[in-house]
């Protein structure tokens, strides 16, 4: 095999045809195996104004109910309550026999609450923290995963986990007229993944040009306009034409289709195709209706007709899940992993590192020799061996020391016993001598005692 560290030996590598079966011809099995018994992960964050479907949204890509149905009567209703801080849910969800562990992190409502300011920044903080458990970028943070639509939607889902570090407060009155108003003018998403989903209908706001400036190094964006069934499709056109005059007058980096030497005319031009309909206009259902023909879709019902989330005549969803080949979350899903893990956290990491004054070493990025490697790691190991022996043999000793102290003290408290009741019993023994002498000095003569001192008696 050829080596990053042998380029010399590159020359030498001689081709030969094999005479029977080894076998890692079945490397490629071996590692599909284990990816699906090791199962994926795949966070996603939401970001943007209440109201604007990011619910409805993520529970309409992973096809699953995360969170739970609102309807327009309900959602207007003063009971219904609205989380105001990040929330995070975690669930495990299997299709096909591939195990998935999902976590979708909510930080909705932003852009309609009183506190804005200090709520964009707390979030920003949040998101931009990834200490935060649910975006830890080094524990695979970010990845998505999808539906392809030749694949039956998910048959088991299991919310294993629900991790929420926020709190619910009832919407009142007051927010409801504002967020009525908010959502007419100027409504907004930001959604978060490995990838960004952005929202929204005209232009975009200081506070979403805010958080994606600050964090398009970051995640991957990927902007969106919200319940595009609201909207002509003349305003669709010109609405995609100034969120992306915004963005590129920010200089804020979007996501962009991978390109691959290996990718073939069809491929290059469906990748194209996506591409040109981002932001991607999306209407989001996790309700089936019926549609013309009588046939049963995932859609919104009007009394004018029926908007279909899969048909790709009526929204872009498909470009995001359910294209074929080439969307985002379907078939880029692990360059979207690599992109975040290898560039946009090495930049994050790169950054902080050198805001702390530490800088980079450029020995880091010499080859490495894998035999000085592994003598490295022989040594450190041997290092720890000989440190937990040492320190076992320390354990032992101070065990041996302790129980002999106690032998020790148990042997003196014995001989102190001993000693005691012999010297008790030396005193009885006394005693009883003194007693006897006593009785004996004292006592008139018996006539035993006088016969055996000679006397005789007559009676
Ligand atoms: P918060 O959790 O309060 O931040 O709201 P959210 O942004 O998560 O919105 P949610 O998904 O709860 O949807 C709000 C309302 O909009 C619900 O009544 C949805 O049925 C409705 N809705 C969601 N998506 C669409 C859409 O694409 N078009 C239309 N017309 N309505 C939608």
């Amino acid at each position: 095999f050829k080596t990053r560290r042998a380029p010399e030996l590159a020359n030498s590598v001689i081709r030969k045809k094999l005479q029977g079966y080894v076998g890692f011809a079945n490397l490629p099995n071996q590692v599909h195996r284990k990816s699906v018994k090791k199962g994926f992960h795949f966070t996603t964050m939401v970001v943007g104004e209440s109201g604007l479907g990011k619910s409805t949204l993520v529970n309409t890509l992973f096809n699953t109910t995360l969170y739970p149905a609102k309807n327009d009567t309900v959602e207007l209703s003063p009971e219904v309550p609205k989380t105001v801080e990040i929330q995070a849910i975690t669930a495990d969800i299997e299709e096909n026999g591939v195990k998935l562990r999902l976590t979708v992190v909510d930080t909705p409502g932003f852009g309609d609450f009183v506190n804005n300011e200090e709520r964009k920044h707390r979030g920003l903080n949040q998101i931009e923290n990834p200490d935060m458990p649910c975006l830890d970028p080094v524990g695979n943070p970010y990845s998505i995963t999808s539906r392809p639509a030749s694949m039956p939607i998910l048959n088991r889902r299991t919310v294993s986990t629900v991790t929420r570090w926020s709190i619910t407060a009832s919407t009142h009155a007051s927010t409801l007229s504002s967020r009525r108003v908010t959502r007419k003018s100027m409504p907004l998403s930001i959604l978060w993944f490995e990838v960004t989903i952005l929202a929204s209908y005209a232009h975009l706001k200081p506070l979403d040009i805010e958080f994606m400036r600050r964090l398009h190094t970051r995640v991957n964006l990927i902007p969106v306009i919200a319940k595009s069934d609201t909207l002509t499709e003349e305003e669709i056109r010109v609405f995609k034409e100034r969120i992306l005059a915004d963005i590129a007058h920010h200089n804020i980096h979007i996501y962009q289709a991978p390109q691959y030497e290996y990718d073939d005319s069809e491929t290059i031009s469906e990748n194209r195709e996506i591409m040109a309909k981002i932001p991607f206009a999306i209407v989001g259902s996790d309700k089936e209706v019926e549609a013309e023909g009588g046939r049963r879709v995932r859609g919104r019902k009007y009394p004018w007709g029926v908007i279909e989330v899969d048909n790709e005549e009526h929204c872009d969803f498909h470009c995001l899940i359910d294209f074929p080949y080439h969307s985002p979350l379907s078939t880029h899903m692990e360059e979207l992993k690599e992109y975040t893990n290898d560039v946009l956290y090495e930049n994050y990491r790169t950054e902080k590192l050198m805001a702390m004054g530490i800088q980079q070493d450029p020995s880091v990025f010499k080859e490495v020799n894998p035999l000085q490697k592994m003598e490295e790691e022989r040594q450190l190991h041997e290092t720890k061996l000989a440190k937990m022996e040492s320190e076992m043999k320390m354990v032992f000793q101070a065990k041996v020391q302790e129980k002999e102290a106690k032998l020790k003290q148990s042997e003196e408290e014995l001989y102190a016993r001993h000693k005691e009741m012999k010297e008790a019993l030396e005193k009885q023994r006394l005693e009883l001598e003194e007693k006897k002498r006593r009785i004996e000095s004292g006592r008139p003569i018996t006539p035993e005692k006088k016969q055996k001192k000679g006397f005789s008696f007559n009676k």
